[in-house]
């Protein structure tokens, strides 16, 4: 029987958009990613937010202690910035490796994100150390004015903040993360691939905005940016099929609890470490383009960020597999994207 299932081996994958959070969620979702990637982007976005060399180095430690017998996971740390950063530290945390990267979040624009930067302006400075260091800069792409609608703010984004940002610092090493639109996609195909590329989430690639209101709303679809028309959906699975180079995978698994997602006030983010690399080889399955698969898993991310490719592989099986239903933490629990829905592939393990 086993002959006849379709496998497919690639390069191990890393995953460059990852919210691991604290504490006990911490210690029971780190698994998840530490089973599917080599290496991982760990966003900084915790309640006190990673903002120096201090915090992320025991912030690591953290991680590593989560992932008990995985001693192969590399957590890759971000500098999380605001206009208090610390150009000294922001320079020794990327020469002493402490640091592979810092995120700019626009103030108030998602989970955790009041420390953000309320004017872009206001970190030129670090931006133009950044720059000269070659370290690169991730970036949530939305603005942040209310009157700006929600399903505008990554195309306003481009237009109004990212485009001069990029005139002043030209070769300054950008990443849009979890790109949503057709805009983000063609600007980022038509830019200089040493300079700009872009992450990719599963959800943003499976699903549009009708899904989050069919049969009710459902809470656990909301995410920020927020899920687009089809259309958006479509620019975006055309891009990873054709082969560009100029985007990589970056989940953006962001568990909450579900006490938390269905709240009055709801959070965004959606958890699909258990799934989000079993979606993507669905979705490039479907797209008749499993030959692109492992670049944009294994090989773009790690070229864009001048690192090693792994040595690692890991080879999926077309063979259905159960998504686990809930974690339990405590007296919360965590519910992931596809909740004990089967998918098509699974690992070889
Ligand atoms: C993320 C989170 O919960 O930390 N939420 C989300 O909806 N994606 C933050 C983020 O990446 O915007
Ligand atoms: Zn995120």
């Amino acid at each position: 029987m086993s002959k006849l299932l379709k496998k497919i081996t690639i390069i191990k994958p890393d995953d460059w958009h990852v919210h691991l959070r604290d504490n006990e969620i911490l210690k029971k979702v780190s698994q998840y990613t530490g089973k599917f990637y080599k290496r991982a982007i760990i966003m900084p976005n915790l309640d006190q937010p990673i903002t120096n060399c201090f915090r992320s180095i025991s912030y690591r430690r953290r991680i590593l202690n989560s992932m008990k017998s995985n001693t192969q996971f590399q957590p890759l740390m971000i500098c999380y910035l605001t206009e208090k950063t610390s150009p000294k530290e922001l320079k020794q945390g990327f020469s002493e490796k402490i640091f592979v990267g810092a995120k700019l979040y626009p103030n108030y624009s998602t989970t955790n994100s009041k420390y953000g930067v309320k004017n872009i302006k206001d970190i030129y400075h670090l931006l133009k150390i950044m720059e000269k260091i070659k370290m690169p800069l991730l970036i949530h792409g939305e603005e942040i004015d209310p009157n700006i609608d929600i399903y505008d703010r990554e195309a306003k984004f481009i237009e109004n903040t990212l485009k001069p940002l990029r005139k002043k610092f030209p070769e300054l090493k950008i990443i849009l993360e979890h790109v949503t639109t057709e805009e983000a996609v063609s600007y980022i195909e038509e830019s200089d691939s040493i300079y700009l590329a872009g992450t990719i989430t599963p959800h943003h690639l499976m699903l549009n905005r009708n899904n989050m209101f069919i049969n009710g709303i459902q809470p656990y679809l909301y995410c920020l940016p927020i899920l687009k028309r089809k259309k958006h959906q479509i620019a975006l699975r055309t891009v990873i099929s054709s082969g560009s180079k100029h985007f990589f995978l970056g989940s953006d698994t962001a568990p909450h609890f579900h006490k938390n997602k269905i709240d009055v006030f709801g959070c965004a983010g959606i958890f699909n470490a258990p799934s989000s690399l079993l979606c993507y080889v669905s979705v490039f399955e479907k797209m008749n383009s499993l030959k692109h698969l492992q670049s944009f898993c294994s090989e773009n991310g790690p070229n864009f960020y001048n690192m090693p490719i792994n040595k690692e592989t890991i080879t999926l099986v077309k063979k259905p597999h159960k998504i686990l239903k809930k974690i339990d933490i405590g007296n919360n629990v965590i519910v992931p994207f596809l909740a004990g829905e089967k998918l098509d592939w699974s690992i070889e393990t």
